[in-house]
């Protein structure tokens, strides 16, 4: 039992363990659901151990896949494995701005060499880090997150990269990517040159099953939240909803915390499924309203096209439908109408978002059509939050 600070019972949180462990950045112990992958991962590395250089290496996957927690739970092990050895890791996140420049400053900086932080042209960087790794007889691997960001350098630098091999001394010296994306066709659309010269084994993270996110979130409930404060009815509710809808474990995660917060203001003593509920519903909400102000204008059209047909009754409009709605909308805004092609496009993008989900309809009065069958939020609350952002 807990003692409360005298004077400070606010401080102590009646479900809450350690918040901390519910948060993105965390690092679980182990990561349950992907062992294969880990299995997988270790086997392609182990030629590291006589020494000899190791394939390029592609994880593909979803967001919230785990992805990203893998290869920081690889990589801690295996730097401690490989102290005081002629092998080096460096972890490169590519998701900001002028990558191809930031990754060889980075590397660059592994050999000791300091190159302005912009200016230089690409070529003098390549050459120095190209001389240093050649003369430094060690083997890198180098993981590149998000490569699938910066979409046009990514193709340059995967290139520049993986070509540097067939240039170096293989008996000691190696440079190995491990790329991370998390488009699913990212190696279909790398231009021929960057794939034939990256050609990786690839790591495949499909999305969690209701199972694997029971586990993920059991882990956090026992390290996260005081025993006995929460039911597993609510770990199972959010853990079969979001394999339902996307199997990212990131989003389980975001609801349990929200949840434990929603059930701490209600002073409840227990998380229970009610608190699920609403947190779902309340996470659902914020990412509609995160990804509406990120939107393209003729997106939000697009969608409120669809909030308006599903809170007006109807229950899974299709593309004619769905278009004659946004013609009318995109007068009232006086803007110039895209066409239906173009805007049978923009469904597709905001369901590959995970914003709706459609379905395909076979056979009806016009043959195979597609149809909207939901929105991540209730049409109404959708409606009233693209009632709150502008649409210029
Ligand atoms: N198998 C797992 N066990 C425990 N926690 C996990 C597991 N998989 C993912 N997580 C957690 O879920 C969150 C998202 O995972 P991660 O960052 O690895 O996703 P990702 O695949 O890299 O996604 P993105 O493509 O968006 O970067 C992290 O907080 C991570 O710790
Ligand atoms: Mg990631």
């Amino acid at each position: 039992m807990e003692t409360l600070p005298f004077g400070h019972p606010s401080i102590v949180s009646r479900i809450f363990r350690d918040k901390r462990v519910l948060r993105e950045s965390y690092l679980p112990p182990t990561l349950p659901g992907r062992e294969s992958q880990i299995e997988d991962f270790e086997a392609l590395l182990s030629p590291l151990h006589y020494n000899e250089p190791v394939p390029h290496i592609l994880f593909i996957g979803k967001t919230g896949t785990g992805k990203t927690a893998v290869v920081k739970q690889i990589l801690a092990r295996k730097e401690a494995e490989f102290k005081d050895s002629f092998i080096r890791f460096e972890y490169i996140n590519c998701s900001r701005a002028n990558t191809a420049y930031r990754v060889f400053y980075k590397l660059n900086r592994i050999f000791g060499i300091l190159v302005p932080p912009s200016g230089l042209p690409f070529d003098v960087l390549y050459d120095r880090f190209f001389e240093a790794l050649s003369r430094s007889k060690i083997r890198l691997v180098v993981i590149l997150d998000e490569i699938d960001i910066p979409s046009k350098r990514g193709d340059r630098l995967l290139y520049s990269l993986s070509r540097i091999n067939s240039e170096l001394d293989e008996e000691t010296t190696s440079l190995t990517i491990v790329g991370i994306a998390n488009t699913v066709n990212f190696l279909d659309r790398l231009d021929e040159r960057a794939r034939s010269s990256f050609n990786p084994a690839v790591i495949y993270f499909p999305p969690y099953n209701a199972d694997e996110l029971q586990a993920i979130l059991l882990q956090r409930a026992r390290l996260g939240l005081r025993d006995g404060t929460w039911e597993e009815g609510a770990i199972n509710y959010i853990a079969a909803k979001i394999a339902r809808e996307s199997g990212d474990a990131r989003r389980a995660i975001d609801v349990l915390r929200m949840a434990a917060e929603i059930a701490e203001k209600e002073n409840s003593i227990k998380l229970t499924v009610e608190h699920a509920k609403k947190a779902m519903d309340a996470v659902s909400e914020q990412e509609l309203g995160l990804a509406i102000r990120s939107l393209p204008l003729h997106h939000r059209f697009v969608l409120l096209a669809i909030a308006k047909l599903l809170a007006s009754g109807d229950e899974r409009p299709g593309t004619g439908k769905i278009y004659r709605s946004y013609l009318t909308i995109t007068r009232m805004h006086m803007a110039e109408p895209l066409t239906m092609r173009r805007v049978s496009g923009i469904i597709n993008e905001l369901a590959s978002q995970g914003l709706i989900e459609t379905k395909m309809s076979y056979g009806g009065a016009y043959g195979n059509t597609k149809v909207v069958t939901s929105i991540i939020v209730a049409p109404e609350r959708a409606l009233k939050l693209l009632g709150s952002v502008a649409m210029r």
